[in-house]
């Protein structure tokens, strides 16, 4: 197969698993068939230009005003910042430090450890588009696929450490087809360029894949409906990090009902991946004097991952 057709079928790939920034190994492709296709007669097909370079990693070192108003803030604990990511030859397996007290039942002990994916980026990519594809159709739920403008997967990379975890889509996402876009997404992404991160080096997703009408909460069945694409998710992204936004994001994925605001400031295991909860940016929108604790509860995140939040 010649590169123009690889590149163009890997950005339909791309876009079907909703991931609109490239991975290294794509952006190198891009620039090397750049090159042949400057070169080549100016009728030649080049996919290429449709492609946006790779936006670089904010390095904000000051929280943003809104998120940091913090008064009392937690302890951060300092700990080994973890081996980067890329698929190993042979499987390896991930030691976790911990930071909790494993005083809750599925508390991050540190004794977990688990085998690190080999899963080459290629493979993660595929495996998204797929459960993209199936999501695109699913009918499981028949209130919200006959109500739902259309579904709303994931979006992010598809190599991320860290994968958010929210509620479900509302309606600025169900019309634009992608998670917290609306007004709690655009505070999620403060809080997200606080901690010295960027949405783009994050896999973002929910619990559902469509928007319950009237932004009710998820019932157990349709939560129970969209599981195995949410598994799909995790199991394609391998994070080392979950953060579930909301008490709906943590009770689904730990199978808990503790209330929020007892899970918040400590690591839970899922799977050997380490799950801080929180509360979610909606709250936060409603309740601003709970920011401090979202922002405490990012420092321990973050200082778990070797970086010290002001
Ligand atoms: N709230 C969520 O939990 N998820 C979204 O995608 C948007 C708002």
């Amino acid at each position: 197969m010649n590169p123009q057709r690889i590149l163009r079928q890997k950005l339909e790939d791309l876009q079907r698993a909703g991931i609109t920034q490239l991975p290294r190994e794509l952006t190198d492709l891009v620039a090397e068939l750049s090159q042949q296709t400057a070169a080549a007669p100016k009728s030649a097909e080049n996919p290429a230009k449709a492609v946006a370079p790779a936006k670089p990693i904010v390095t904000t070192s000051q929280p943003a005003s809104s998120v940091k108003t913090a008064a009392a803030e937690a302890p951060v604990q300092s700990s080994t910042p973890k081996p980067e990511k890329s698929p190993p030859a042979t499987p390896v397996t991930r030691q976790f430090l911990s930071s909790s007290s494993g005083s809750m039942p599925g508390e991050f002990s540190g004794d977990t450890a688990r085998p690190c994916s080999t899963l080459s980026l290629d493979e993660r990519v595929a495996s998204l588009a797929k459960a993209a594809e199936q999501v695109a159709a699913c009918v499981r739920c028949q209130e919200l696929a006959e109500t739902r403008t259309q579904t709303v997967f994931g979006v992010g990379n598809p190599d991320a450490d860290i994968m958010y975890i929210g509620e479900a889509p509302g309606a600025d996402e169900d019309r634009q087809g992608e998670p917290f876009v609306g007004r709690a997404g655009q505070l999620l992404d403060k809080i997200t360029e606080a901690c010295k991160l960027t949405r783009e080096e994050i896999y973002i997703c929910n619990i559902l894949r469509c928007r319950p009408p009237g932004n009710r909460n998820p019932t157990p069945d349709e939560a129970a409906n969209c599981r195995e694409y949410l598994d799909a998710q995790i199991e394609a992204v391998d994070p080392e990090y979950i953060v579930c936004w909301g008490s709906v994001a943590a009770h689904n994925l730990l199978g808990t009902k503790a209330a929020i605001g007892k899970m918040r400031g400590k690591f839970f295991d899922y799977k050997g991946i380490k799950v801080l909860c929180t509360y979610h940016p909606s709250y936060l929108l409603r309740s601003p004097g709970a920011k401090k604790d979202v922002w405490a509860d990012m420092k321990i995140f973050r200082a778990d991952m070797g970086v010290l939040l002001d």
